[in-house]
């Protein structure tokens, strides 16, 4: 897919989450919040579900917890628009409160489609309840700060996971502030892995493999650093220090 159609199909998964009755969540709703940001980054962060600014706005992460995101992205030189920003329920739960299983089940098909356009090769998760989703049977106290391959099945077929506190909970607790800067600092590493992991894999894939699959970065290739690289993966080879072009 090139980027034109990735942001298609972004927008296509985005229409209808706006107009989605799936739930009971949609009753109470503002606005839906579909999620934003680059369609052609290697990095989509998950939260758990919009509050009250976003709900207003239609978009991820815009209150304070947003703020201290912003930060955290800021501790490593990425800005939010390097990466793709998304929740596990798309609309506000009433008061804030967390997401029951039946809505996560029901809200699950759109994060699975955004990570089959968007195919990252890292996916971070913001508090316990995205960490559940591709970390399960652990706790977010034990998993912040590691890193583990997704499940394909959560629609991300490449990618590694890293799991941080949720930055609202950064918020109440310096102690966890602290910890989410600390787990912040894993992420270019985490994401310079999941390279040389997604390299390895295409460098052993079977001659006349699917054509359309993504095209992946020789390790030899593989910028020496993040931010997270824009590269079309369906365009030809670039040189390496073309991926690392910010945008905007
Ligand atoms: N908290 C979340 O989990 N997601 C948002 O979009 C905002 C706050």
């Amino acid at each position: 897919m090139i980027e034109a159609e990735r942001r298609a199909a972004l927008e296509a998964i985005a229409a209808e989450v706006r107009s989605c009755t799936r739930c009971r969540l949609h009753e109470g709703r503002t606005q839906a919040v579909p999620g934003e940001g680059h369609p052609s980054t290697e990095v989509v962060l998950v939260g758990e579900g919009p509050g009250f600014n976003e709900d207003r706005q239609g978009r991820p992460f815009v209150g304070r917890a947003g703020d201290l995101l912003v930060r955290l992205l800021a501790s490593i030189g990425w800005r939010r628009d390097d990466v793709f920003i998304t929740n596990i329920v798309k609309c506000r739960p009433p008061e804030n409160r967390d997401p029951e299983p039946d809505e996560v089940a029901a809200c699950a098909p759109f994060l699975r489609r955004q990570l089959e356009v968007l195919d990252p090769a890292l996916v971070v998760t913001l508090g316990r309840h995205s960490m559940a989703r591709f970390m399960p049977g652990t706790t977010i106290s034990r998993a912040h700060g590691t890193v583990r391959p997704a499940d394909p099945a959560t629609g991300a077929r490449a990618a590694l996971v890293l799991a941080m506190y949720h930055p609202a909970a950064a918020l109440r607790t310096p102690a966890v502030e602290e910890a989410s800067f600390a787990d912040a600092g894993r992420i270019t590493a985490a994401l310079e892995d999941a390279r040389a992991r997604r390299a390895a894999t295409a460098a052993t894939a079977p001659a006349g493999a699917d054509p359309a699959a993504p095209r992946e970065v020789p390790a030899a290739e593989a910028p020496p650093a993040p931010p997270p690289s824009t590269v079309d993966h369906a365009e030809p080879e670039v040189p390496a220090s073309d991926q690392l072009t910010l945008f905007g």
